[in-house]
């Protein structure tokens, strides 16, 4: 078990905020997990995993607990699939990456998600047409009050877009120390109807690994990499608005880009809407909107997380003014 005293943050969150923690500790077993959460009260402690979806606007004062439970293990291995468990905190691209070389199929369109494990089901992590939730077999979380370990299959966690029981009625209140994948060994389920998949495997047979490649090449091409560039992905999510709404919008801008949810939703990128608003590129001093990617949110090097939090107040208030709708953030804010 690592304890250090009045450190800075800017290594164990994407945005590269530099806040200071009163006291870290990092655990690196199931055992010193619970020694730490029996003592501790669950508010005295501040959660941390990979830390690419958190914006800190402070100095943390309470302990600052990373989960830095590593392991990979099969749990069954079946004729036509595998289940694999991940501690929560393996890197999540590494663990794509082991499971694409030994062709375990079902999340390699998951590629190069910044994050752990152990927080990729709290907001159910997608991209190009798959979601967490498509291959999650169950996770193990350690019940913060009455310290004991339960099991959540998949009805449990009741995943959405980017959201699940861990962000709604049971925020707080569970660690995730383990979650177990289903994965296919043969008869692979490729998803390849993202627009710029779709293109490049047009004429290409897929198989795990070439599919990884070309999302880490569209990754690489839209999305900065938080090594380089401080940020935490879509800063905000896109929204889900009525028909009638969306047909008044698109009454003024016929190419708006959308997907239909069913009869009644429209989900709107909110990218398109940040751009169209004249925001990409935008920059105040270290905080910068993505010349890329308007969703996401970047620190050019020395941006404080309220100078973040203070662009992405006026992102939501340029976007509300031009279109009527209010983006909610993706990113959780501290
Ligand atoms: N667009 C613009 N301007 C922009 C950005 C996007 O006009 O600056 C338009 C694009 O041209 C396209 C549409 O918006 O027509 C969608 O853009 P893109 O395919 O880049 O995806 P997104 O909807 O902006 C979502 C996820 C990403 C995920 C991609 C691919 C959310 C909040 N974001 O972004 O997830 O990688 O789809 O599946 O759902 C993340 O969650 O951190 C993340 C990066």
């Amino acid at each position: 078990m690592k304890v250090d005293k009045n450190i800075s943050l800017k290594a164990y969150n994407t945005f590269g905020v530099d806040v200071k923690a009163k006291q870290f500790i990092s655990v690196s077993s199931e055992d010193e997990l619970f020694e730490i959460l029996k003592r501790f009260y669950a508010s005295e402690l501040f959660i941390i995993g990979g830390g690419s979806n958190m914006l800190l606007t402070q100095d943390v004062e309470d302990t600052v607990l990373h989960v830095n439970l590593k392991g990979i293990e099969i749990l069954e291995n079946h004729k036509n699939h595998v289940l694999v468990a991940a501690n929560a905190g393996e890197n999540w691209h590494e663990f794509v990456t082991y499971c694409v070389n030994n062709n375990f199929g079902g999340i390699e369109n998951l590629s190069l998600i910044p994050g752990n494990v152990g927080t990729a089901p709290v907001q159910n992590i997608g991209a190009y047409g798959v979601e967490l939730k498509d291959t999650f077999e169950y996770c193990e979380a350690i019940n913060r009050q009455t310290l004991t370990k339960k099991r959540f299959n998949l009805e449990d966690c009741e995943f959405g877009y980017r959201n699940s029981v861990f962000k709604n009625k049971l925020k707080d209140q569970f660690v995730i120390s383990k979650v177990v994948f289903k994965l296919t060994k043969k008869k692979h389920n490729f998803k390849l109807d993202y627009g710029a998949l779709k293109q490049e495997f047009a004429k290409k047979k897929p198989n795990l690994k070439s599919i990884s490649d070309a999302v880490i090449a569209i990754r690489e091409s839209k999305l900065p990499n938080p090594k380089t560039l401080g940020n935490s992905g879509s800063f905000f999510k896109n929204p889900i608005v009525q028909r009638e709404k969306f047909e008044e919008i698109q009454k003024d801008f016929p190419d708006m880009p959308f997907y239909e949810i069913n009869n009644d939703e429209i989900k709107i990128p909110a990218g398109w809407l940040i751009e169209t608003t004249g925001l990409k590129g935008f920059r105040e001093g270290d905080a910068g909107v993505h010349e890329k990617q308007a969703l996401v949110l970047v620190n050019y090097g020395s941006a404080s997380g309220q100078n973040i939090l203070n662009l992405a107040n006026l992102v939501q208030e340029k976007v509300q003014q031009k279109f009527g709708i209010m983006l909610e953030n993706e990113v959780n804010i501290f």
